[in-house]
């Protein structure tokens, strides 16, 4: 099950929303299981902690979308803690895809009472997973199989259309696509959307999940980075920080070593 570049899964992953609900063997669940043991962090001196569950074992009230597996991220809630849960999963959601297991970011089911009692951490969100439906439909065909706001309108960033595309693609709740960057092949930033034309009381929820989304983007980055053979840190810019385009807030930049 070991993938070593996750470029290619990048242009042909999707969500899967339909799930034949026996679940995985035990092996796969293994590999899976030590998958996400090694996991990379964007920051490492935030406390995580990411759980496989059952079905049983979480709330999912929407049962045409019930899946055999939720993989659930919890984690201490320091600064920039979101972004970090979405780049720790996103190499989940390639790694699956990628062994031809089905998976997808849910924002709604949330582990049971049981497990969350067992958590010191706070819980985050799921990602579900199994064997899809329809097996033929585990794919895309290539980039543009996917829909997606063209480059020009998300980034201004010089000399890097091939990162940046990785970043374009990534999934986003509803796909909303809440990212901007902008800089050049050395230095890339990055920006996430205001919550913008949504009820005051929705206002939070829509900045967590487009929060989690921008953490998904950076990972998509980042291995794009590492495929093109560059290895690019995550830094803080205060440049960037006081440049931010307009209704959008700065959240990090990646600078290559
Ligand atoms: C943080 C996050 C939350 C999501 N929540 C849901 C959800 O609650 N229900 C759902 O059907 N899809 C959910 N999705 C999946 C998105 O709808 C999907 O990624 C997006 O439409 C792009 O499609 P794709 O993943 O197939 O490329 C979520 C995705 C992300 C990143």
């Amino acid at each position: 099950m070991e993938i070593t570049d996750y470029y290619d899964i990048i242009f042909k992953r999707k969500s899967i929303k339909k799930y034949d609900l026996t679940p995985l063997d035990e092996r796969a669940l293994e590999e899976i299981s030590n998958q996400l043991k090694n996991l990379k962090q964007m920051y490492d001196d935030i406390k995580t902690e990411v759980k496989i569950l059952p079905l049983e074992q979480v709330e999912a009230k929407k049962k045409k979308k019930q899946a055999p597996h939720y993989i659930a991220i919890f984690s201490e809630p320091k600064n920039n803690y979101l972004v970090n849960a979405g780049y720790m999963l996103q190499e989940m959601d390639l790694f699956l895809s990628g062994n031809d297991i089905g998976s997808c970011w849910l924002g709604s089911p949330r582990p049971n009472e049981d497990v969350l009692k067992n958590s010191d951490l706070e819980f985050v969100i799921v990602m579900a997973f199994g064997n899809p439906q329809k097996p033929k439909e585990l794919h895309r065909n290539g980039a543009s199989d996917f829909k997606r706001k063209p480059l020009d309108e998300i980034s201004t960033v010089k000399g890097a259309d091939e990162i940046v595309d990785a970043a374009r693609l990534a999934p986003s709740a509803g796909n909303s696509q809440p990212w901007f960057f902008t800089g050049d092949e050395n230095m890339i930033h990055v920006y996430g959307s205001k919550p913008y034309a949504v009820k005051e009381h929705k206002a939070p929820k829509v900045k967590k999940y487009n929060t989690i989304s921008i953490g998904i983007a950076i990972y998509h980055l980042q291995v794009a980075f590492e495929h093109f053979g560059k290895n690019a840190e995550i830094v803080s810019d205060e440049n960037a920080k006081t440049n931010a385009p307009e209704n959008y807030d700065y959240i990090t930049s990646l600078k290559v070593k």
